[in-house]
């Protein structure tokens, strides 16, 4: 028996055409959301995802300003940027692609970023508001995970969830997410002592180690659900995440493959922060 892929594309697409019905809605209104999408130098990998965000908000009736400034960029010329931006009533989110430069603080450029445009949730105050639990922006790959396991009709309740990653970005927010929806929540990372023995024991597995193998067959419970944040590239250049696919979906309940999982629902979340944001500074 082999378990449930779990499509990211259709779910993520379904999501899009809710925002965009919203979007119609807030236009008949007078209000247009609008991203500005700032990638600074060459990484190609960012190029990508630039230009899956831009195609979303069109799919989605957001428009959408891009910035693409050089690899040799200064941190004040970008700080000036986004301050621009943050003065633009124009601009209801702004999302600085990362990685940076090496010559830009990251951490610089994240506070600068007004925490009512931050629609990545990265700002400390967003942080702060989902880690106490008040309302705002959702982290968008870890809401979409979220997204992904609901959807397809799982409940967290109650569930033993296990993470694997730490970063700012997945393994700690999506952990916090899980938190929220009652799961019982263990993160794992690099120093963990016996890992397989851990996952062994979760209902639900989310690996962000960006690491090929990290999950493996034997360190899979028969009907756990695995969820796969990982985009890599194998020594044929195929993509692939951080699970061995092939052999956990023959015990897992359901498994997101990638690519085709969790990618696109980061997108996908991003949009609905995008709409967040243009409905909150609606209301001013
Ligand atoms: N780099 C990798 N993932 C992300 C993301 O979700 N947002 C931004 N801004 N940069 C990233």
């Amino acid at each position: 028996m082999s378990g449930k892929i779990i499509d990211g594309k259709a779910i993520s697409a379904d999501i899009k055409q809710e925002v965009k019905l919203e979007v119609e809605a807030l236009n008949k209104r007078g209000i247009e959301p609008c991203l500005a999408v700032i990638l600074v130098g060459e990484n190609t990998a960012s190029k990508v995802y630039v230009n899956n965000k831009k195609k979303a908000c069109q799919a989605c009736g957001i428009q959408s300003v891009s910035y693409e400034l050089p690899e040799n960029t200064s941190e004040r010329e970008l700080l000036d940027l986004v301050e621009k931006l943050n003065q633009d009533k124009k601009i209801n989110g702004i999302l600085v692609q990362l990685p940076l430069p090496k010559q830009i603080d990251e951490t610089k450029v994240i506070l600068a970023i007004s925490p009512k445009k931050d629609v990545d949730c990265f700002h400390p105050q967003n942080v702060g508001a989902l880690h106490t639990g008040q309302k705002g922006f959702l982290p968008c790959t870890p809401a979409g995970i979220l997204e992904l396991i609901k959807r397809s009709g799982y409940d967290i309740t109650s569930k033993q969830c296990v993470v694997i990653g730490r970063s700012n970005i997945v393994g700690k927010p999506a952990a916090m997410l899980l938190l929220q929806e009652n799961g019982t929540v263990t993160i794992c990372h690099s120093k963990t002592k016996d890992l397989a023995q851990v996952c062994k024991r979760a209902d639900i597995i989310v690996v962000a180690t960006g690491k090929i193998n990290t999950l493996t067959k034997d360190m899979v419970k028969q009907g756990a659900i695995v969820i796969d944040v990982g985009m890599n590239r194998n020594e044929e250049g195929k993509l692939c995440g951080d699970v061995d696919f092939e052999a956990v979906k023959e015990v897992a309940e359901a498994i997101t493959p990638v690519p085709g999982g969790v990618g696109p629902m980061t997108i996908a979340m991003l949009m609905k922060n995008c709409l967040t944001a243009a409905k909150e500074q609606a209301q001013g």
